[in-house]
């Protein structure tokens, strides 16, 4: 990774981004938890502040919360609601390095707070405090928020900017006109998590991209085998992987999938108009927008482009998949999809080189600073996994079988059975 391209710090805005937003019937406005019960996480938020945790990188949420100055709550519900917050990140393993609050109100009806402050969004003053408290470099660090308040407010403390939410026309003329365009727009945190991955822009613990593992199976036992392992963050299928599991209803192993995976799940429209395919992506795609991603193959007559061009504008994810060519895999990423499928022994059956359109494509990604992933499949020995994941893969989708095969080494085992019998030659002298 480029030394420019680290990360030291993540700003989090907290409601809307960290935990659900919520209708408050009573006052008719979409506000922060004005209770301690109302604090609920939103999807996915554990996992991704786990992986900026394992990669060094500070996470500080800086967050506005007037509900004190308009007496919907109290000073200690916040306290309280902050701690609930910090215990259930940590049952997931994550953490926060630090929590900037602005308690201000401009119109503040309980006069304590009651004032014109430098600290409330789209002022930077939360975040440049933060920053002095723990030496932040703000050149090399984001602000994620699902407000243009944070957008301005990372731009003018010098940080690049996340806007979660869908991309709409009307949003896209209002940050023209209040000059509060965003880096990029992510669907949720995760996803933010996984730009800045995908940009080159984090720093992991041995200095390099973090690589991926998905498993490449549509077989609950497969997968309750192999989640244990804790290796695997994702899965793709396809139609032949589902015809191994015939007799079982698709929607219904879907879901279980679903229940079991984390990460993203891939799941293959098969059909052949533009409209069909369209339909059928939104549909699974609402069984979970935020871990279903569409496999649209790569057809060629550009009907593949152009609904992964249309569903991305939607904010579903896609995996153009079946590709066999650099530049294939430019136009995946050319047409918005997230991920972007290279069947490694299918290139090489075909006679073509499957590690230099891995190595291509992945060039052309980091250049043109896509956001599209590669997934590297088709995967028949271990051999396969460690050449794609060498060449430059962001993430390699492995069978169960194979991935089965990858903890063995010969030698490794020689080495255990002879520390055992040491071992036991040890315990036996110790007994005497
Ligand atoms: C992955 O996304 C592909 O669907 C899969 O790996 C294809 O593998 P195959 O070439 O063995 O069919």
């Amino acid at each position: 990774m480029q030394p420019g391209n680290r990360v030291d710090a993540v700003f989090l805005d907290r409601d809307g981004v960290i935990n659900e937003l919520i209708f408050h019937e009573e006052a008719g406005v979409i506000d922060s938890p004005f209770t301690i019960e109302q604090l609920r996480l939103l999807p996915r938020v554990g996992a991704a502040i786990k992986l900026l945790n394992e990669n060094n990188i500070k996470v500080i949420v800086v967050s506005n919360q007037p509900g004190i100055a308009k007496n919907h709550f109290t000073e200690a519900i916040l306290e309280e609601t902050t701690d609930k917050l910090k215990e259930e990140l940590a049952v997931v393993g994550a953490r926060l390095d630090g929590i900037y609050y602005c308690l201000h109100h401009p119109e503040a009806t309980n006069l304590k707070y009651l004032k014109i402050c430098d600290c409330r969004k789209p002022k930077p003053g939360l975040i440049l405090t933060a920053a002095r408290d723990l030496s932040i470099d703000l050149k090399h660090s984001y602000v994620v928020g699902d407000n243009l308040s944070d957008i301005k407010a990372g731009k003018a403390a010098g940080c690049k900017t996340i806007l979660l939410g869908k991309p709409k026309c009307e949003l896209c003329q209002l940050m023209e006109s209040e000059n509060a365009k965003p880096d990029h727009i992510a669907a949720n945190l995760y996803e933010a998590v996984q730009i800045m991955l995908a940009n080159g822009s984090i720093r992991t613990k041995g200095g390099e991209q973090r690589m991926e593992i998905f498993l490449d199976t549509a077989s609950l036992e497969e997968i309750k085998a192999i989640l244990p392992w804790g290796v695997i963050t994702g899965l793709t299928t396809n139609q032949k992987i589902f015809l191994a599991e015939k007799g079982c209803n698709f929607r219904q192993r879907v879901q279980g999938i679903l229940s079991l995976i984390e990460g993203p799940v891939s799941v293959e429209v098969t059909s052949s108009s533009l409209d069909e395919l369209i339909r059928e992506a939104r549909e699974f795609a609402s069984w979970d927008n935020n871990k279903i991603v569409i496999k649209v193959p790569m057809f060629g007559d550009g009907r593949g482009l152009h609904a992964a061009s249309i569903l991305d504008k939607e904010g579903i994810k896609t995996n153009m998949t079946a590709l066999m060519s650099t530049q294939q895999v430019w136009l995946a990423a050319r047409a918005g999809a997230t991920f972007a499928s290279i069947f490694f022994n299918r290139v090489k059956d075909y006679g073509d080189d499957p590690e230099k359109v891995i190595a291509e494509s992945r060039a052309l990604i980091d250049r043109g600073n896509f956001k599209t992933r590669i997934i590297v499949g088709s995967i028949r020995k271990p051999e396969d996994v460690m050449q794609a994941a060498l060449a430059g893969a962001h993430i390699v989708t492995i069978p169960y079988k194979i991935l089965k095969q990858m903890p063995f080494h010969p030698k490794t085992e020689e080495t255990i059975a002879e520390f055992d019998r040491a071992w036991e030659e040890f315990k036996k002298a110790e007994a005497r």
